[in-house]
């Protein structure tokens, strides 16, 4: 998204018109801009506390021996195990008899340099010129590149704001044919918050077992969740269908910085599936050794445990924020289940598009958010918004924001 608003810059004119605004506010002496869509971990205030870096850093320097394993350390996958059988500081486990069930296991996990490093490899390897990949939307801007990187088409199923923005399985169904690769599930969801229910999971998984088609469930945000300690997991319910799950770093410890994601492989021939992915991970050896190094310590660091605990109460408290201003009952399903944004609906009679709104947002009070139609809201206009934000700040936007929608 960061070139997708800055690269084109020239043409992007909601970027030009920040710009302006940013330039302005500096040069009448007004107070900054104030980035309601801010994703930035770090400029949000959330680094990771050092004390587990530092000893990491410390006993690495001590014992360094370039020694790579081209599916990753051994103690970084094996902390990733823990990780999905025990659960992470916020998320739940599937408990080892349920990943023994769908056959995950240390040697069927595979540690990449990012999550979005691990699509382009399951692309590379997986999928050919011409094929297809579903993709929900709306999501975040990002899959429609990797996806044409590797030459496949990106095919879009709705997700349906009427019903908390679960999947239309039957357009998916419709979508999904022989050149099917991967159907890619993303929860919780970017930007919408949402966490998939396990009906939609298993409809999806029998669409993919009659097409032949794997599933990737990527699962980035897995440690903000709100309204249920729940995280519906297409490994854990589907163990006869291919599932790749995806998950690292950059969200669940705020380390977008240190590169380190994973994919854990389930479901039939994972053992097959696994080794031509290790193949293909061997050409480059991608993975900084450091991190894998430290992924166990932090897992096992209670300082971190406590961080992640205090980003995920932050945003918690955010979106209660958000509801208690737009006056929406904490269970109304257009708040986010999880994840680090939310989808604010706009009405369309008085703001038709969100690009023009999001534009007159930013002239008229200093705020800056994100219109809809850059996640492919496009019969939606509406607002993102980052809830990753500091409370006072956030609160004071949103009440701006608030009363510049009601406005005449
Ligand atoms: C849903 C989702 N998946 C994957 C990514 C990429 O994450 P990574 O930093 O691990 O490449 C993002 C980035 O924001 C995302 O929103």
């Amino acid at each position: 998204l960061t070139l997708c608003l800055h690269g084109c810059m020239d043409q992007n004119p909601l970027y030009h018109a920040l710009q302006t605004e940013q330039a302005r506010r500096s040069g009448a002496g007004l107070p900054p801009v104030l980035s309601l869509i801010d994703s930035n971990f770090h400029a949000n205030g959330f680094i990771p506390p050092r004390q587990p870096f530092d000893l990491a850093f410390s006993d690495y320097l001590t014992t360094r021996t370039y020694a790579p394993d081209s599916k990753g350390l051994r103690e970084a996958r094996e902390a990733v195990y823990r990780f999905f059988c025990n659960g992470g500081p916020v998320s739940p486990g599937i408990g080892a008899d349920l990943s023994r069930n769908c056959g995950l296991n240390p040697d069927h996990i595979l540690l990449t340099a990012s999550s979005s490093a691990a699509y382009s490899l399951l692309f590379g390897c997986f999928a050919q010129a011409g094929d297809n990949v579903l993709l929900p939307l709306p999501a975040y801007p990002l899959f429609e590149d990797l996806c044409s990187y590797a030459d496949l088409e990106p095919r879009f199923y709705p997700l349906d704001p009427k019903r908390g923005w679960q999947p239309d399985t039957d357009v998916l169904e419709v979508l999904c044919d022989e050149h099917t690769r991967f159907v890619v599930l993303i929860s919780p969801n970017n930007p919408t918050g949402s966490v998939m229910n396990e009906a939609a999971i298993i409809n999806i998984a029998e669409i993919c077992r009659q097409n032949h088609t794997a599933i990737i469930s990527d699962e980035v945000f897995s440690e903000f969740l709100y309204t249920s300690h729940e995280l519906p997991r297409a490994m854990a319910l589907c163990p006869d269908v291919p599932v790749y799950t995806l998950n690292g770093i950059s969200k669940l410890f705020a380390s977008p910085d240190l590169k380190l994601g994973w994919i854990a492989i389930t479901g039939p021939d994972a053992e097959e599936r696994t080794s031509i992915l290790e193949m293909r991970e061997d050409t480059y050896l991608n993975t900084n050794s450091f991190s894998q190094f430290l992924l166990p310590r932090l897992f096992a660091s209670l300082a971190m445990q406590e961080f992640v605990r205090l980003m995920r109460d932050r945003c918690a408290l955010n979106r209660d924020v958000f509801a208690r201003v737009f006056k929406l009952d904490k269970n109304n399903s257009s708040l986010p289940a999880a994840g680090i944004h939310l989808v604010l609906p706009l009405v369309r009679s008085r703001f038709p598009d969100d690009e023009k709104a999001a534009i007159h947002l930013l002239q008229k009070t200093g705020l800056y958010v994100h219109p809809g139609y850059l996640y492919g809201l496009d019969d939606h206009p509406s607002f993102v918004l980052s809830i990753l934000k500091e409370v006072t700040a956030f609160a004071s936007g949103i009440e701006t924001l608030h009363s510049f929608l009601r406005s005449p």
